[in-house]
């Protein structure tokens, strides 16, 4: 017990003994040890400030080439456009100069400016200033004559249905013109040049190559005696039938009132267009007037 007692109290000696001497040594390792710490510590730290400041700078970078980028992008569609734009009134105006030659001398591909519905053969074909039949001289291959009118076959079916639900309804119909081939608008924008003028006859008339009756989806109507065509034709029972009842056999008028600068066209309260049944009354529902507006396309002016 006393020699046990004797051993602790050596121990502990010899222990402050050991750290009295080497307190210097210790003291050293202990602040080495500390200063390392610290100096790691700040090194990860300025290692991390330094990433997330390049990260920041490449970010900003990648974010201004993005926007670079988007902007040549957009500048170089807005060149398109013009581009095409350009070309679409060269088109038109070799028409003008040369009609009966156009056909041949024209570049179809270059007038439709969107390069979009360009199927001439389809109902869902988009013709009007910005974007002429392709070819220009294109005639329908399906064409078949019902009820006075000379359409696509593809249009026959629904027009026949609706110019019976019309006489039904006790609101018979005639039709004063339908399919004209690019020959014919040509005598027929020439016959209205000659009334009107160049720019007067654009108003109303298109250019050939350029009118829906080319593509045989297009009727004028009038009443059944032809009394009241043209202009007459939006006072009669007859139209506001259509109004009612048009879209249902697939077709719309197509150049309205207050739609001039989206369609190119004065309002023709005669001129119906097909689109089918399923295009015509959706944009009743949705009361939208212009084929441009419903399919998002430009129209206007030449
Ligand atoms: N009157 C229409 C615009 C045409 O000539 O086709
Ligand atoms: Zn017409």
């Amino acid at each position: 017990m006393l020699y046990t007692s004797y051993m602790h109290t050596s121990r502990r000696r010899s222990f402050w003994r050991f750290l009295r001497r080497h307190l210097l040594l210790i003291v050293i390792i202990i602040s080495l040890v500390a200063a390392s710490l610290i100096t790691i510590n700040w090194f990860t730290n300025s290692i991390n400030t330094l990433t997330a400041e390049r990260q920041a700078e490449s970010a900003a970078e990648l974010a201004r080439l993005d926007a670079e980028i988007q902007e040549i992008v957009e500048q170089r569609a807005e060149e398109e456009r013009l581009r095409k734009l350009a070309e679409a009134k060269k088109t038109a105006e070799e028409v003008i100069r040369n009609p009966s030659q156009a056909a041949q001398t024209v570049d179809a591909s270059s007038c439709n400016v969107s390069g979009e519905r360009t199927d001439a053969t389809q109902p869902s074909v988009l013709v009007n200033k910005k974007h002429c039949i392709q070819p220009l001289s294109y005639a329908p291959s399906d064409l078949v004559t019902v009820n006075g009118a000379t359409i696509s076959a593809k249009a026959a079916d629904d027009f026949q249905a609706l110019f019976a639900a019309a006489q039904a309804a006790g609101q018979p119909l005639s039709v004063t013109s339908s399919y004209r081939s690019y020959s014919t608008q040509v005598a027929t924008y020439n016959y209205w040049v000659s009334i009107s003028g160049a720019s007067g006859a654009d108003e109303y008339s298109a250019r050939p190559g350029y009118s829906e009756h080319q593509t045989g989806f297009a009727v004028d109507f009038a009443n059944s005696t032809g009394s009241c065509s043209l202009d007459c034709f939006g006072t009669t029972s007859q139209y506001s039938w259509l109004q009612e009842n048009a879209a249902t056999y697939g077709f719309i008028q197509r150049y309205y009132a207050g739609k001039e600068n989206v369609t190119g066209y004065m309002a023709e309260e005669w001129h119906y267009r097909y689109v089918g049944p399923t295009v015509a009354l959706d944009m009743k529902d949705k009361g939208i007037l212009t084929l441009e507006e419903y399919w998002g396309l430009p129209g206007g002016d030449y």
